[in-house]
């Protein structure tokens, strides 16, 4: 088990660079599926999930390198149509590739991923579109199998709830679908429209993203491209809280600012003094955090995978605040890790109630999903004495490099432990 060592009390000054967006990235890496030629994608991070999707992508019969910051897929040649449990238990965002790989060959066949840290993370919204565009969908001995049917063919998609996942699987599959689809409720994130762009670039005909309603019109070919992946709004989000819970002078380069405004609004609360430059943007920490309310929800609301990082910085706020988790049903693992580290937090169903204290302990941790872990960091830059946080596996799925980067402004952190094998993912 890794652990990381981090050294509290020390203010973070100085610069540093966003990466690519995960969550950008690894549908885009799906999507290169789409294309029987050779796609480039621009700023993908070289982190643990995109390890993995790029291991999937090579089991599917596709050629990937990574050329620095670049990775080049080459999907001339697909040689099978199904993820296996062993990659789609480590991470759940291997359910991306089947709508590219029903739109490329009119089969997929993807292990049922679990449950997670986070939630149960059902993928009814996914199998509910399918379906409604004509793929023949069977669940056997826990792998759900797509077939694409004679009568393929557009159709309206309402989504029960604005599923960024599903979303995406639906996109893939209707560019090439004949007809018209539409995504009624559709996901709206920045992701969305990254996706978009990058499919729209193969040839695709794609409308609305971005908005609640997404219009595609079926395509008979798509063909590669080169795309450059969006920065990363969360790691983006986790510096700016990083330079708040420290009383700290962060420039944090690589941002869009249109995609961080409930992050801005939210640490502006705080009172931290925030300016933007265009694509960089100054966080200064305020000498007393001020105590505010959270309410996760999905875009342009305030952002679930922000939710652990805003709690690490309430936890020394000057009053009480409420948080409201209300996209995942069980997104509080860190309240009692951050209970052992002295923060004053009770929780009553998706609501976390955060009473500010004085300071936090430097104490072991445990991580138990990708946020938390940066949460519980985060929590350690603030706390007197050396926070261990083990489970440093889940934090390597999302971020880069991010000790090098805390160091480069400041941080004492260190690494320890043995390499351990991959955690299941979120
Ligand atoms: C994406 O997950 C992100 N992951 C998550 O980021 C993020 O938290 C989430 O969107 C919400 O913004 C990637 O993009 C790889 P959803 P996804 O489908 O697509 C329910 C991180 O930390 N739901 O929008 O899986 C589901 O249970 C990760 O970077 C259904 O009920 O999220 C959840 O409660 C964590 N049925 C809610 O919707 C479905 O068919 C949101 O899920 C699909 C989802």
């Amino acid at each position: 088990m890794q652990t990381v060592k981090v050294y509290g009390g020390h203010r973070l000054h100085g610069e540093i660079t966003v990466s690519g967006s995960k969550n950008a990235g690894l549908p885009a890496l799906a999507a290169t599926i789409l294309a029987p030629g050779i796609s480039r994608l621009e700023s993908v991070p070289d982190l643990a999930d995109v390890h993995t999707m790029i291991e999937l992508l090579r089991s599917l019969g596709c050629k990937v390198k990574r050329e620095d910051k670049a990775i080049i897929v080459d999907a001339h040649n697909i040689t099978s149509t199904e993820a296996p449990y062993n990659l789609v238990r480590r991470m759940r965002a291997s359910v991306l590739i089947m709508g590219a790989l029903l739109s490329r060959t009119g089969q997929a066949k993807v292990a049922m991923p679990g449950g997670c840290a986070i939630g149960t993370r059902p993928i009814d919204l996914h199998i509910k579109g399918f379906k409604a565009l004509g793929i023949e969908i069977s669940n056997n001995y826990g792998c759900i199998e797509g077939k694409a049917s004679g009568k393929t063919a557009g159709a309206t998609v309402y989504l029960d709830f604005p599923s960024v996942g599903a979303t995406e699987n639906l996109m893939m599959l209707a560019t090439t679908t004949p007809g018209i689809t539409v995504i009624e409720n559709a996901a709206r994130e920045p992701e969305i429209v990254d996706l978009a762009t990058m499919l729209n670039s193969m040839g695709a005909r794609i409308n609305g993203a971005g908005t609640t309603t997404i219009r595609i019109i079926g395509v008979d070919q798509l063909y590669p491209t080169n795309h450059r992946i969006i920065p990363d709004r969360i790691e983006a989000g986790t510096f700016m809280v990083a330079a708040a819970i420290t009383k700290g002078n962060v420039v944090i380069k690589n941002t869009l600012e249109h995609h961080l405004c409930p992050i801005v609004a939210k640490i502006s609360e705080i009172g931290a003094k925030i300016k933007n430059y265009g694509e960089v943007m100054q966080v200064v920490g305020p000498m007393q955090i001020q105590s505010t309310d959270i309410h996760t929800l999905p875009y342009p609301g305030f952002p679930t995978d922000m939710q652990a990082q805003m709690m690490a910085l309430l936890t020394l706020g000057s009053g009480v605040s409420v948080i409201s988790e209300t996209v995942f049903e069980n997104r509080f693992r860190h309240v009692n890790e951050l209970g052992r580290m002295g923060a004053k937090i009770r929780t009553d169903g998706s609501k976390a109630i955060v009473k500010g204290v004085d300071r936090l302990y430097g104490v072991k941790v445990q991580a138990s999903d990708l946020r938390a872990g940066a949460a519980l960091i985060l929590a350690g830059l603030a706390a007197g004495g050396v926070t261990e946080v083990n489970g440093i596996n889940h934090i390597d799925r999302g971020y880069e490099n991010l000790e090098d980067k805390l160091r480069k402004i400041g941080a004492r952190v260190a690494r320890t432990g043995t390499v351990k094998k991959q955690v299941i993912g979120e």
